[in-house]
């Protein structure tokens, strides 16, 4: 372990959905550079045995127990330097022929809960004047996936609310990331629900198919989790609070550029091209 190890400035941290992915990497990342780890999953059998990890079981979904177990990690840990909200899942589908259960599981989880857990996470950092926030959200905060309306909603939501915590928290000695990854190639893919639809609905299955073929084949060429883990190491040791794009070339720098520069209306032309709609 080097001198500018994260654990000079991050001794603690609790990472949600460190059982897979991004969040495994994540954990794995920081228990190299000497951080102890509190990390979740729902079954803790998923979760890695090694020095300085503790495995959590954790269900997202309900918020009062979530915020429950994170208080009970938080006085084993003496109190979190670092948390990351990164638990997540996808579910593709036509928004009105998808049963509503499904997207309102999707915000409650990934946004109503994972605010809670914020809150509450800030709330010690702040009577300790120190610590760091990271919320995962992804580039779909940026450029919306078609037939992901209940995902897109909870990144573009995540994102705002990183960007209002970054005014709110200014010199305060805690700091707010807004982790903005590309595609990887993790479990996300494989575990993108896909609801049985409501028949009597019509939709052009065939255009839903071909942004369901788009959306695979990001998924499985984008780089692996441990390039996400090394942009996310670099921007802790910056030390600052910031918007992070991650991911290959064209999602995390050249996209964003080009979008700046153009209109909504042609951004959505060019997703449209993409997936082929
Ligand atoms: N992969 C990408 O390309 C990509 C791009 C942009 C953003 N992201 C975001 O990155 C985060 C991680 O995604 P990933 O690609 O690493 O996915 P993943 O491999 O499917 O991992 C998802 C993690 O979330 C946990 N999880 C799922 N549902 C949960 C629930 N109801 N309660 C508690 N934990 C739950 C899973 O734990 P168990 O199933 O073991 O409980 C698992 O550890 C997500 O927020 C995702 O939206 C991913």
């Amino acid at each position: 372990m080097c001198a500018s190890a994260l654990s000079a400035r991050y001794r603690t941290a609790f990472v949600t959905g460190a059982s897979t992915g991004l969040g495994r990497a994540f954990a794995d990342m920081l228990l190299a550079d000497g951080v102890e780890v509190w990390g979740t999953a729902r079954d803790v059998s998923r979760l890695p045995v090694r020095d300085r990890f503790h495995a959590i079981a954790l269900e997202l979904g309900d918020g009062a127990g979530a915020v429950n177990i994170f208080h009970e990690a938080e006085k084993a840990a003496g109190g979190f330097d670092l948390v990351i909200n990164n638990a997540g899942f996808g579910a593709f589908g036509s928004f009105v022929q998808t049963d509503y259960a499904v997207w309102e599981e999707q915000l409650r989880m990934m946004l109503v809960n994972t605010a809670r857990l914020s809150h509450t996470a800030l709330r010690g950092m702040l009577a300790r004047r120190h610590g760091a926030l990271v919320n995962i959200s992804s580039i779909a905060a940026e450029f919306a996936l078609p037939y992901q309306a209940g995902y897109n909603i909870t990144k573009a939501g995540l994102s705002a609310l990183n960007e209002s915590l970054m005014y709110e928290l200014k010199d305060t000695g805690v700091i707010v990331i807004d982790f903005r990854p590309g595609d990887y190639r993790t479990d996300f893919e494989g575990s993108v629900r896909r609801p049985v639809p409501d028949a009597t609905v019509a939709v052009d299955t065939a255009r839903m198919e071909r942004a369901w073929g788009g959306f695979v084949a990001m998924m499985r060429t984008g780089p692996p989790p441990d390039h996400a883990a090394a942009s996310l190491r670099r921007a802790l040791r910056r030390g600052r609070s910031g918007t992070v794009r991650s991911g290959r070339f064209f999602q995390a720098v050249l996209g964003p550029l080009l979008a700046r520069c153009g209109s909504l209306a042609l951004r959505r032309k060019v997703l449209e091209k993409y997936f082929d709609l």
